[in-house]
């Protein structure tokens, strides 16, 4: 299915979350991992957590019954997330956890562009999906 115009812009960001999720797999010790991985997290990923938190579920919520499972697994992989950025920071990672971390974020995004964004899309329809356009501006 061809994504929603409003969802764009999120829909790039995500590519720059593989990029990073890639890098941080790949990485052979954590400090470069997490240069990787925190590079990515202050440029991109934690305003997008927040867009998605703050205006992308309020607004479907506002328009639409939500599926509540899919907000669920969103909400407790961005909290995942969040802590690895944490762990990062404070320099805590290990080797043997970048993998792990790597396809956390990696699944978190498929997750994201192949069951919840074609499910907002449904639920929304072509005119509240410009709504959210606007809402997302
Ligand atoms: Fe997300
Ligand atoms: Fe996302």
């Amino acid at each position: 299915m061809k994504r929603a115009e409003a969802l764009h812009p999120l829909s790039r960001e995500h590519l720059r979350a593989l990029l990073a999720a890639k890098k941080v797999g790949e990485a052979t010790d954590p400090e470069e991992a997490g240069r990787s991985f925190l590079e990515f997290w202050r440029e991109d990923g934690q305003q997008h957590f927040r867009t998605e938190e703050e205006v992308l579920l309020p607004v479907w919520a506002l328009h639409a019954p939500v599926d509540r499972a899919a907000v669920a697994r969103m909400l407790e992989e961005h909290l995942a997330i969040r802590r690895d950025a944490l762990r990062f920071e404070a320099g805590e990672v290990s080797l043997e956890e970048l993998p792990e971390i790597a396809t956390r974020l990696h699944d978190h995004v498929r997750f994201e562009e192949r069951e919840l964004f074609p499910k907002i899309e449904d639920s929304l329809g072509p005119e509240l999906i410009g709504r959210l356009a606007d809402a997302l501006e």
